[in-house]
């Protein structure tokens, strides 16, 4: 295998100080000096099992309207499947390479899915201290369980039944932002592709870093996404843009943290924002995640929903398919 994977990297720069200069980021990028440290409001934290159901639906609606995240808690999602979620994932990341590499993304695919090192191009040519795993895991169809890890072998059983529980919770989130708007309740579900919304489970591995000053795990972005359903390990380093600062996101063990993509900022005309985001790295300790991307099909086509569009407050999107949205975005040309 050609390409060289950041664990590898991170291997080799133990003992060091440094780090190659493609990882090291623009002074403006840098989270040793672009990261707030005063007091700041937190990301809000919503209880979706609380007894006033029109107080969560509020709740969602005026996070999404003004951080366009939330971590939810009470989901219903048992603590210990997120665990064992964590558990299988992180035995994969510590297989042998030859082993990983076995589900490496085929070059030139056209399928995202797979092992791998990065997305897309940077502009300035960095690259992000991080290595990750695609797959999809909703609906069957769509599955492709060559890209699931064989290994360990519960990898399989814990990753359909955390789609399982995974539904449920979405259900409920569209429902609400839905709602939120004024809209009947399946509105904005169906504007993202109804029953035919493809999940996409990423595993982001980032490893130890000599010099988390200078490098990004996941450069500043927006998901592609209707939303995002993440799940972190115990190292911090999610940090979202606000109000001009980037402050970073709590750890709330067992919580989800939304975030809501540009397909739902797109429907909603606006309304919703997508949140931009990145991730730092850590010295001593590797850190995790697990989002799970909730994707309309490549062909379906997304655009403001009309009832939120009229001669007052005119489409501000384009009606687009999502393949070639994504491709825009990807190759970093003009939507
Ligand atoms: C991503 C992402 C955040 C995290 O993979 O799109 O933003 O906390 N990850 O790892
Ligand atoms: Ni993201």
């Amino acid at each position: 295998m050609e390409v060289e994977r950041v664990q590898a990297i991170a291997l080799s720069s133990l003992t060091k100080d440094s780090i190659p200069t493609e990882f090291i980021r623009p002074e403006e990028e840098q989270p040793a000096i672009t990261t707030f440290h005063g007091p700041v409001p937190e990301i809000p934290v919503i209880d979706l099992d609380d007894h006033d159901q029109e107080k969560v639906i509020r709740l969602i609606a005026n996070a999404s309207r003004d951080w366009g995240i939330f971590q939810v808690v009470n989901h219903g999602i048992p603590f210990d499947l997120i665990e064992k979620l964590q558990q299988v994932g992180k035995e994969f990341f510590d297989l042998p390479q030859e082993e990983k590499e076995l589900y490496a993304k085929p070059n030139g695919a056209q399928t995202i899915e797979g092992y791998g090192s990065k997305l897309g191009k940077d502009l300035q040519g960095k690259k992000n201290w991080a290595d990750h795993l695609f797959h999809r895991i909703w609906p069957p169809s769509r599955i492709n369980y060559q890209f699931w890890p064989q290994n360990p072998p519960s990898y399989r059983a814990v990753n359909e039944e955390y789609a399982e529980y995974m539904r449920r919770v979405v259900d409920k989130l569209f429902k609400s932002l839905s709602i939120g708007l004024g809209l009947a309740p399946h509105a904005i579900k169906e504007g993202a592709g109804g029953e035919e919304m493809e999940y996409l489970m990423k595993i982001n591995y980032y490893p130890t870093c000599p010099r988390p000053d200078l490098a990004l795990g996941v450069a500043s972005h927006t998901d592609l996404s209707a939303i995002t359903v993440l799940v972190p390990n115990d190292v911090p380093g999610l940090q979202v843009f606000k109000d001009g600062l980037w402050i970073d996101a709590k750890y709330i063990p067992g919580a989800l943290i939304i975030h809501i993509g540009d397909q739902i900022e797109i429907l909603s005309n606006g309304k919703y924002k997508a949140v931009l985001h990145r991730t730092t790295v850590d010295k001593e300790k590797t850190r995790m995640s697990w989002p799970v991307f909730l994707e309309p099909p490549g062909e379906f086509v997304v655009g403001p929903l009309p009832q939120l569009a009229d001669e007052q407050n005119p489409p501000k999107y384009k009606a687009k398919r999502f393949k070639d949205y994504s491709y825009c975005k990807l190759n970093k040309l003009p939507q």
